[in-house]
């Protein structure tokens, strides 16, 4: 029985085949219509499932599509911060905390970083005169001249921020901070000599 109708199918004469080609090219692009949305005929691939980045979903190894970072590990170039964010952190911090790469300090490493991520509101010298503060986008930027700060007290502040300046411990690793805290404190001497 299947034998035959293999048969039957192999002695389709090929004029016949060309036909029955077109038509089903004909039929397939007459569902064609310019004035509605077109057929999709996979439509994962043109509308894909949006799924929330910590959203819990089976079909994800683990039931997660990020995963969270595993419990009791830290990225790679940060390190434990041992100073709370609070008054008496940055209190103590201000007293105790000194600069692990003092040997090293790159100035003008710093002061790349700092014209990036700093000078927008504090100045490229450090006088509270940035872009933001003369044109009184934000207010109450200092001179570095008109603080109290030590090297620990300025990593504190780029750590955790300090009232309306944010935290900048996300766009800077653990160095890049401290070259910062340290140019910030030459802009401090160039300001105070002044
Ligand atoms: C959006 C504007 C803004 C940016 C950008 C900004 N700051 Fe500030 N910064 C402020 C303001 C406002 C204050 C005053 C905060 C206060 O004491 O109320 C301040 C204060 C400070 C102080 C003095 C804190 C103290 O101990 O009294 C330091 C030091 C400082 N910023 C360093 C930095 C460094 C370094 C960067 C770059 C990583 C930076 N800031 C980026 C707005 C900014």
């Amino acid at each position: 029985m299947i034998y035959k109708t293999l048969n039957f199918k192999t002695r389709l004469k090929r004029p016949t085949k060309v036909l029955a080609f077109f038509l089903v090219a004909l039929s397939l692009a007459s569902c064609q219509k310019n004035s509605r949305p077109n057929y999709q005929y996979m439509p994962n691939m043109y509308t894909s499932v949006g799924y929330e980045t910590y959203g819990e979903y089976d079909i994800f190894a683990g039931g997660q599509e990020a995963m969270a970072p595993a419990d009791n590990t830290i990225a790679r170039g940060h390190s434990l911060y041992g100073y709370e964010n609070t008054n008496e952190g940055y209190d103590l911090a201000k007293a105790n905390l000194t600069n692990p790469y003092s040997e090293t300090v790159d100035l003008a490493r710093g002061k790349a970083v700092y014209d990036i991520y700093c000078a927008i509101c504090h100045g490229t010298q450090g006088k509270g005169d940035g872009y933001l503060m003369t044109n009184e986008k934000i207010l109450g930027v200092p001179s570095y001249d008109a603080r109290v700060i030590t090297e620990g007290s300025v990593y504190h502040v780029i750590y955790f921020g300090k009232n309306t300046m944010g935290s900048y411990a996300n766009q800077m690793n653990e160095e890049e901070r401290w070259q910062v805290s340290a140019y910030v404190m030459s802009l401090r001497d160039a300001l105070t000599q002044n």
